[in-house]
């Protein structure tokens, strides 16, 4: 769908590393040169025209993200470089001035290393422990295996929606609700859902979720926190300066600003935003429930088209999710990676960030295919082709 927006997939490129990035249309490009070309101006400073200009679409895009998600105020997005940083956020602004020596956080061994590391130096700084909800067969976390892990210790949980290496997706919305039943505050992850599948932050009683606009088809090094209203009254700034402060006084007095902007400290990244608001506008025109039926379809085929190739080993072919892991037998994953570069088909190979998860998969690299709604079966037959004609060369190097 919409190749033609994507000037480098006329490149002769097969590009399956989504997951890692998205390729950026056309509309996010020309918007972000129209605002080097014609209204440069800072944000929320000036008092002339262009400058209002810019306000309206930074502000604009925060209310653009809130219906995309259907939080309940444009207040409870936070504009941060992307998922890492909110997540970060999240945890040393909230948590650690919640949580408690003792107090239990669970997450799984499928996290990205943003979900699991930034808990970790929690658990240095003031001692609560990282727990784990064991995965099923097929590396899915079932409501069951949720009630199991929760003991009266558990404060929070906290899941990517889908996982960057196994594409499961998680029932967040009946996770969420046992949560609540229990006091647990619920955090979520949504990197590698938000471009392709429908979030509802209000209706799955979400207390915190995290996103990157660069994997939503927007640019690098912006991105969003959402939190209730209430939490993020009660967030602690990380960053001070200008922006975020109502005033203060040379004997060392200060007011800060309302939530969010007390959290938005120094000129934000302007163009980031701008070409956040073209990315939102690009998939809203599209459509998730679309892409979502198109990129399943799409999924099913390179699934089905891999197993028939005896020498090539799927790990989550009952996933629903976009990505397929893989390796062919015997061959090293970053070895299939630059083979299969050689024909200018990208796919990432390595533990991609989810370092832990080698225990349940029992295999420390894979590569991973991630697709997105501008893949086609065409460019799956050419990897398949590739794949099949890639089997007698490595037996003889072998
Ligand atoms: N987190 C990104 C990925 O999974 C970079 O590839």
């Amino acid at each position: 769908m919409n190749r033609e927006d994507f000037p480098m997939l006329k490149d002769d490129i097969i590009y399956f590393d989504n997951g890692a990035t998205t390729l950026k249309p056309n509309q996010v490009k020309e918007a972000i040169i129209e605002y080097y070309d014609h209204y440069t101006a800072n944000a929320h400073r000036g008092d002339y025209a262009i400058s209002a200009k810019v306000d309206n679409i930074y502000e604009g895009t925060r209310h653009k993200i809130k219906e995309f998600i259907n939080a309940n105020e444009d207040s409870e997005i936070v504009f941060t470089s992307g998922s890492t940083q909110s997540m970060n956020y999240i945890i040393f602004g909230f948590f650690a001035h919640k949580l408690q020596k003792d107090d239990e956080v669970l997450i799984t061994v499928s996290e990205h290393a943003s979900n699991i590391l930034p808990w970790f130096v929690l658990a240095n700084q003031i001692g609560i422990k990282v727990k784990y909800i064991e995965l099923d067969e097929n590396y899915n976390v079932t409501i069951e295996n949720v009630k199991k892990a929760i003991t009266p210790k558990t404060k929070v949980i906290s899941l990517a929606h889908i996982t960057n290496v196994i594409g499961d997706i998680r029932p967040i919305k009946e996770i969420s609700t046992l949560a609540h039943q229990h006091n647990i505050y619920m955090v979520v992850d949504a990197a590698q859902s938000i471009a392709h599948k429908k979030i509802d932050v209000t209706d799955w009683n979400i207390d915190f979720l995290v996103a990157s606009a660069h994997k939503m088809y927007g640019p690098t090094g912006i991105g969003f926190l959402y939190g209730k209203f209430n939490l993020l009254e009660e967030t602690i700034p990380q960053n001070y300066g200008g922006g975020m402060n109502a005033m203060f006084t040379k004997d060392g007095y200060y007011e800060l600003r309302e939530v969010p902007t007390r959290f938005e400290a120094g000129t934000p990244n302007i163009e980031g935003v701008i070409g956040f608001n073209a990315a939102l506008d690009y998939l809203n025109n599209l459509g998730l429930s679309k892409i979502e039926k198109y990129e399943h379809e799409l999924k099913t085929y390179l699934v089905n088209e891999l197993k028939k190739l005896d020498f090539i080993e799927v790990y989550n072919p009952n996933t629903i999710g976009t990505t397929v892991a893989f390796n062919l037998k015997d061959v090293f994953a970053q070895d299939t990676a630059i083979y299969l570069d050689k024909y200018h088909i990208c796919v990432r190979a390595g533990s991609h960030c989810a370092k832990i998860l080698s225990d349940a998969l029992k295999i420390n690299n894979t590569c991973r295919i991630s697709l997105s709604f501008y893949n086609n079966k065409e460019e799956i037959d050419l990897l398949i082709n590739v794949l099949k004609n890639s089997k007698n060369i490595w037996k003889e190097i072998l």
